[in-house]
């Protein structure tokens, strides 16, 4: 759960480290599960940025997120090497069996999906990482499959 206190004492800890921000937000993201709204403006004050300007890293990069994930996160690999082999009817697949879209969690808190950029699993595509586990030659039976298993 948030704890201002807490977000203090990672902020305080590493503020002053040359390129300081990365390393703080994937600090609070370890803690937290995901950069809190409440977060931002701690961090922007002990940087001396905007707050929009960590927001906007906060959606650049795409392995922040800014709400609680779901018990479970599926990534699904979207670039080239898995597209060449179906990965996006997979991904299509496994967004419309669990009716959300990229970043969204199902309503009940099971699973979020987030695309992910490479997993250097190109050779068995398509890819996919289900929490740490990585997942080969995923399909749509698979992807039914896993989808049954964390309900
Ligand atoms: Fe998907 Fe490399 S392109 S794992």
């Amino acid at each position: 759960p948030w704890s201002a206190a807490r977000a203090e004492t990672i902020i305080a800890a590493g503020k002053d480290a040359p390129g300081a921000l990365l390393p703080l937000l994937h600090d609070l993201q370890h803690v937290f599960g995901c950069i809190p709204d409440a977060a931002v403006p701690m961090l922007a004050a002990a940087l001396n940025l905007s707050r929009a300007e960590i927001h906007g890293v906060v959606s650049f990069y795409h392995d922040f997120r800014s709400h609680p994930p779901g018990r479970h996160i599926l990534k699904l690999c979207r670039a080239e090497a898995c597209q060449a082999v179906g990965g996006e009817a997979v991904a299509r697949h496994a967004l419309a069996r669990l009716g959300i879209d990229w970043h969204g969690t199902t309503p009940d808190g099971a699973m979020t999906v987030e695309p992910v950029y490479c997993l250097g699993l190109c050779a068995c595509g398509p890819s996919a990482m289900l929490d740490e586990a990585p997942l080969a030659r995923l399909d749509a039976a698979r992807v039914d499959a896993l989808v049954e298993t964390v309900r």
